[in-house]
């Protein structure tokens, strides 16, 4: 058996640093969990494209799972959408909507980043998730 690392938890507030850009190279995507001020935690993902960088809450609005099968794998083999690995939707890279599958017409719950001046991939706004 396998098992995975995941990053340590970030506190969800405006300036958590997630990691540095060069951490996620062009066509993949990082996992990461964020706890709130209650404790409570949440995983959210960045995916970095065609020189954009966005991020996501990781769970398909479908069935409320996460979307990766295995961590830090966001991407259709294809590399030009996110892709849910329970029921195979398909989200657009850019804005999270949904373009295929079970749950066509919902979009995926984006969450607010920035590259700050040293190259860091940084939250903006605290998530809020409820
Ligand atoms: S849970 Fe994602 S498509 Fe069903």
């Amino acid at each position: 058996m396998t098992f995975f690392a995941r990053p340590p938890r970030r506190e969800d507030r405006p300036g958590t640093r997630l990691c540095p850009l060069a951490e996620i190279p062009e066509g993949t995507g990082k996992g990461f969990e964020l706890t709130d001020r209650d404790g409570r935690v949440r995983a959210i993902f960045v995916v970095r494209r065609n020189g954009c960088v966005v991020a996501y809450r990781n769970v398909c609005p479908h069935a409320g799972t996460p979307l990766d099968f295995k961590p830090d794998t966001f991407l259709a083999s294809d590399g030009e959408t996110i892709q849910c690995a329970t029921h195979g939707a398909r989200f657009r890279i850019e804005d999270g909507a949904c373009i295929a599958g079970p749950c066509n017409g919902k979009g995926l719950t984006g969450v607010a980043v920035e590259i700050d001046a040293n190259g860091a991939i940084v939250l903006t706004h605290r998530s809020n998730f409820n």
